[in-house]
């Protein structure tokens, strides 16, 4: 990272407090069955685990993704126009950005937005000094909390809202239609790009979410853990393991962790008991067809621009206009 480059940022910080991940971990376990908000999934461990997830060989959704843009980046950058402010959510290591801000005409201003602090930055860095002008204003926010565009210096002709990683899939669908609405009709958002994950057998679904090395059963896990250090909790992690299904009916691959045995657990002051075999539910990652999601899209308030994919339709990309 270069040092320099990092003064130059300055960090737009809306990060949650403590309080309220006690309250949301606390309420997800009371809950029955259980759950707990994938999004606490990404500390700076587990920021380090999912970018090893995205390069696993069974989890095609990255690599395809990243075909599909890298292959439509100059279309992608011609609708976006000259001078557009890209708001990404959910930027990461900013990897997939580059192949647009590689391609777009003289962008005003972009603007990721991670709920990992450390991660953000140095991503934010490394992009300082690859695109020397090009303002940057990271901002470590839980995007699902709302979001204000910030002020750039140079005026933008469009504000467009990059979502990959098919982060959409993880919302609920009324949720999803939630999130969408709210940038089709509140202010500040000319145009989306979603990143849309497809539906496939299962025979290739299942282990994407379930790798032979293990890392997403490290990933998932590492939830618990940082619950024991961040709540004090007292997790014995050998005694769950994770668990990965997709329920065809629903569409969705469901992430589990599974109690091992029967177990009570501290959360503060807080017992919280499990039967053997009960399931934590971390996360549903939805899988869409074109027509399911272009549906809910125009539901949501927004014309269906483009859509890209890949030759095996694994995976696409939409393009939403207000
Ligand atoms: N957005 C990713 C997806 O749905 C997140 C993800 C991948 C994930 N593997 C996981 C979340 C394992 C929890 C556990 O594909």
């Amino acid at each position: 990272m270069n040092p320099s480059a990092v003064d130059e940022l300055t960090l737009g910080d809306y990060l949650p407090r403590f309080e309220s991940f006690h309250a949301q971990v606390a309420n997800g376990l009371m809950r029955r069955p259980k759950m707990l908000p994938a999004k606490f999934l990404y500390d700076k461990t587990g920021s380090e685990l999912f970018e090893r997830i995205c390069g696993l060989r069974e989890y095609y959704p990255t690599r395809t993704e990243m075909g599909i843009l890298s292959r439509y980046a100059g279309e992608l950058a011609d609708l976006c126009g000259p001078q557009c402010m890209l708001i990404e959510l959910g930027s990461g290591s900013s990897t997939k950005t580059r192949m647009l801000l590689d391609r777009l005409c003289e962008p005003a201003a972009y603007v990721p937005v991670d709920i990992s602090r450390e991660q953000l930055i140095e991503a934010a860095a490394s992009l300082c000094g690859d695109y020397g002008p090009l303002e940057i204003i990271p901002v470590c926010a839980d995007y699902t909390d709302g979001l204000r565009t910030p002020a750039t210096r140079r005026a933008a002709r469009k504000t467009i809202v990059f979502f990959p990683g098919s982060t959409i899939g993880n919302f609920e669908p009324d949720e999803a239609m939630r999130f969408l609405r709210g940038y089709a009709h509140g202010g500040g958002c000319d145009a989306m790009i979603v990143g849309v994950d497809l539906r496939k057998p299962r025979s290739v679904l299942e282990p994407a979410y379930n790798d032979a090395a293990g890392v997403t059963a490290a990933f998932n896990l590492n939830l618990l853990r940082r619950i024991n250090r961040e709540l004090g909790a007292d997790f014995a992690l050998g005694r769950f393991y994770h668990r990965a299904i997709y329920n065809e009916h629903a569409g969705r691959i469901e992430m589990h962790l599974v109690s091992r045995t029967e177990q009570a657990v501290r959360l503060g002051r807080t017992r919280i008991m499990f039967e053997p075999g009960e399931p934590i539910t971390t996360e549903h990652s939805y899988k869409y067809t074109l027509a399911g999601f272009a549906n809910l899209a125009v539901c949501a308030g927004f014309e269906v621009g483009r859509v890209w994919t890949d030759p095996r339709q694994w995976f696409s990309v939409f393009y939403l206009k207000r």
